[in-house]
């Protein structure tokens, strides 16, 4: 009786079962039904997927999973191909094993489970048991277990904390004026984030552009996820020992910046709009007169006519080639925004050039889409048409003909008021034909790719500068990207610095934020904090909206300009350490606001949300971006030794303290050992700096490489050797600071070394190549900024520091000084 009413329960259960399998809306990867191996790839066959492992490297792992057979592979971000691996694959009837030189892969197959751990057997990421990947109809999504005070980090232009932990995001490139410090999609998508927990850091980036969807544990406690609306699954996991490697790896995927024209590292000076040409050459004649450096002046919409791109309002600017010339004269480079949509008028001879190419985006019937923006009706050019994107570039030329220097791509997400393009329009891609929703999160890659080769082209091979507010995995090949429309508000200003630190740990190392805020006013406080923040930020452009308040550095009275002439003064005196941290970007990745979580990637006080705004610029500067009204700030020193950038004061890391502020100056910190190559005031990178490199060196107990790099600052003649460029290193238990044997084929445009030894003690005795040498009191050249409104009142820049220098004839041979 008991054991019918047991079979009778059982039939009843396994049929409910069935049924509930049967009608779930979820489906499951599955379990693994056929394994194939061939050499570095595992194709596998689950009940309702296909799924292919790729060893991409010995750190990288490449995951692709589709309902049905995996497409023809394509990638606008990813520019890499496998690299040949030694990797160990084994099988049982269980599980399938991997092993590289730098991580173990272990797949479960019943049902398909992969954990990718340490070769000593660390878990470092694993798919959440029972939950793995699933489809809910297109939608794809990868669900892995969240560890234990795991933390997340990077994902590029994204709002919100550090610590992305416990939130969710979405990529859906979009125009938010005036967005709030929360909100969620910006302009671009950067599908890369870095996990970090226990002793472990890994890497997932999720190559997939439809509208993805991100999540760390946002109303759930039990994983982390990735997915999108539509396409693939299809990530690439990263496993290095150092978040500086993570990067590395994810940049030899999605590659690597060029060297930047040095002008755009210069002060740039913008408004939305400056017009007519006289109001242009004020602006120009002011930042000359008033001894603010400056480089650029970048020209927004309303230099058009219309609005309509690749024109002039010839009333406003009757004579652009000329107003260039005097510009450039004046040490000034020209910046032009364009948009990429193009106004329907029949006539316009951009518009007509573009419709007897037939290089705009179409709905399915053939007809030309239109949507409304800056100009009015427009059609917008299929970027991912390689057609389109060489139309582009020629007309672009006349810009290049009239002496324009640089390319801002705006409202390329792409925006249309309104903001919701239909589905149905239908790009090219490459020849393969894709949807509105697959191609909206690269259109502004494919923009500033064509912005970057057309203008390249057009410029006799001049590097081009290309700004961008929009992109996807990748821009850093081609452009600069700004946070878009913020607000002046202290709030908004910190938040660009995080927007800033992500989009570095993301491999964009080139980034800036509208210094001094775009809608709002911002108090004098806020304009001086903002725009000393702004000098240690990759790109620094002050830009402000229309009808709102003037925004340059005079606009604020005596005491700001002056404060804001001593930070861009100091900016153009370290150009040689930014230009060399560039170097650096263009060759591992390395970002220029380098958030801490990269260096102290296990010191949970980083992630802490009291001091999530401080980072490194370049690997020398700790900053610690305080906002425009606190005068009391929390200060994390991380382990090490740290030294007052203004007097020479140590202070031991490891510690957290508390410390007045003043508007006056910004608090920086240097870092023990740190080479921090400096030059001469200039006003323009069009001046010759004196021909003496001062190279500040900080005693401390780690040692530390610097590669200093110099070359022409506007060709691609470095490509082939044209640069001058020597490691320096300092040995702290040798005691000896070595200037390698410089390399490549350029001079240096300085003649001598000074080095400025800090912390040495006042009587360090100096030996130039093993011989005694006379030190001298190097006090006149630290050059770090002061303020007559200083409360200190000195005149002496150095405070009370000690600074021994010793100087040196450059040549390009090995020299060593030793203590
Ligand atoms: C967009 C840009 C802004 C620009 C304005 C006018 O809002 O983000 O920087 O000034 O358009 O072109």
């Amino acid at each position: 009786m008991k054991t019918n009413r047991c079979i009778a329960l059982a039939v009843i259960f396994t049929a409910c079962a069935q049924l509930l399998s049967a009608q779930s809306p979820i489906k499951q990867v599955g379990k693994v039904t056929a394994v194939t191996v061939n050499n570095q790839d595992i194709d596998i066959t689950t009940e309702n997927a296909f799924v292919k492992l790729t060893v991409y490297s010995a750190s990288i792992i490449r995951v692709r999973m589709d309902k049905q057979k995996l497409a023809a592979d394509f990638s606008y971000a990813v520019i890499s191909q496998p690299v040949k691996t030694k990797v160990n694959i084994t099988q049982t009837n269980d599980e399938i094993n991997l092993t590289t030189d730098s991580l173990k892969v272990n797949i479960r197959k019943n049902p398909y489970q992969v954990t990718f751990s340490t070769l000593a057997g660390e878990v470092i990421n694993q798919d959440e048991a029972g939950l793995t990947t699933s489809w809910v109809n297109e939608t794809v999504t990868t669900y892995k277990h969240m560890q234990d005070n795991e933390h997340f980090i990077g994902l590029g232009e994204k709002t919100g904390p550090l610590d992305r932990k416990g939130n969710a995001y979405t990529h859906w490139n979009s125009d938010t004026y005036a967005y709030t410090t929360g909100q969620d999609p910006i302009y671009s998508t950067i599908p890369f984030y870095i996990g970090v927990h226990h002793n472990v850091q890994y890497g997932i980036f999720f190559d997939n552009t439809w509208q993805s969807d991100f999540n760390f544990g946002a109303s759930n406690n039990r994983f982390s996820s990735f997915g999108a609306k539509g396409g693939e699954m299809n990530y690439y996991f990263v496993y290095n020992t150092h978040i500086a490697d993570i990067i590395k790896s994810y940049t030899s995927l999605t590659g690597l910046m060029k060297m930047p024209p040095l002008w755009s590292l210069g002060y740039q000076q913008n408004r939305y709009s400056y017009y007519p040409e006289t109001e242009v050459m004020r602006i120009a004649e002011t930042l000359r007169e008033k001894k603010i450096p400056a480089d650029g002046i970048t020209l927004d919409i309303h230099y058009m006519d219309k609005y309509k791109v690749f024109t002039w309002d010839k009333t406003r600017f009757p004579d652009p080639a000329g107003l260039t010339k005097k510009l450039n004269g004046m040490g000034f480079k020209v910046t032009l925004i364009v948009d990429p949509g193009i106004k329907e008028e029949k006539g316009y001879g951009v518009y007509d050039r573009g419709i007897k190419e037939d290089i705009f985006a179409k709905y399915p019937d053939g007809t030309n889409y239109t949507g409304q923006v800056w100009p009015g009706w427009c059609n917008f050019p299929d970027f991912t048409n390689p057609k389109g994107r060489a139309w582009w570039g020629s007309e672009l030329k006349k810009y290049a003909d009239e002496g324009v220097s640089g390319i801002w791509n705006d409202m390329n997400e792409f925006s249309t008021w309104g903001q919701k393009a239909p589905d149905n329009i239908l790009f090219n891609y490459e020849g393969k034909m894709a949807s509105h929703p697959q191609v909206h999160n690269v259109y502004g890659l494919e923009m500033i790719r064509a912005s970057y080769e057309g203008f390249k082209a057009a410029r006799d091979n001049k590097r081009p500068f290309i700004l961008t507010r929009s992109g996807y995995a990748g821009l850093q090949r081609y452009a600069a990207i700004w946070t878009g429309d913020n607000r002046a508000e202290n709030d908004h200003m910190l938040l660009g610095v995080r927007l800033m630190n992500s989009l570095g740990l993301s491999g964009v190392p080139f980034s800036g934020m509208d210094v001094g805020g775009f809608t709002g006013g911002a108090s004098p406080s806020l304009y001086a904090r903002w725009m000393q923040i702004g000098a240690f930020n990759p790109y620094m452009r002050n830009h402000s909206g229309i009808n709102s308040k003037a925004s340059e550095p005079w606009a604020y009275g005596e005491e700001v300009l002056e404060i804001t002439r001593n930070y861009i003064n100091l900016r153009y005196r370290l150009l040689p350490y930014l230009y060399s941290s560039f170097y650096d970007a263009t060759q591992t990745g390395s970002p220029i606001m380098r958030s801490l979580t990269i260096d102290y990637t296990h010191d949970d006080n980083v992630y802490n949300g009291q001091y999530e705004n401080q980072y490194m610029f370049g690997k020398a500067f700790l900053v610690f971006p305080f906002d425009g009204v606190t005068n009391y700030g929390k200060f994390y020193f991380p382990a090490g030794k740290w030294y007052n950038f203004y007097t020479g004061e140590v202070q031991q890391g490891n510690q957290k303290t508390a410390q007045d502020l003043s508007i006056a100056k910004l608090p920086v910190y240097v870092k023990e050992s740190s080479i921090i190559p400096m030059q001469s005031q200039i006003q323009t990178t069009v001046e010759k700096p004196t021909d003496t490199l001062y190279v500040h060196v900080y005693k401390g107990g780690i040692n530390n490489k610097f590669v200093y790099y110099e070359d022409d600052g506007e060709s691609f003649d470095y490509e082939k050797g044209d640069f001058y460029k020597r490691a320096i290193t300092y040995d702290a238990a040798k005691k000896v600071i070595t200037f390698a044997k410089a390399e490549g084929s350029a001079k240096s445009k300085f003649n001598n070394i000074k080095l400025l030894l800090h912390g040495f003690g006042d009587n360090v005795a100096v030996k130039f190549n093993g011989k005694q040498t006379k030190a001298d009191n190097g006090f006149e050249a630290l050059m770090v900024p002061i303020s007559r409104f200083d409360p200190t009142g000195l005149s002496n820049p150095v405070e009370g520091e000690k600074v021994k220098s010793v100087t040196v004839k450059n040549s390009s041979d090995e020299f060593a000084i030793s203590y």
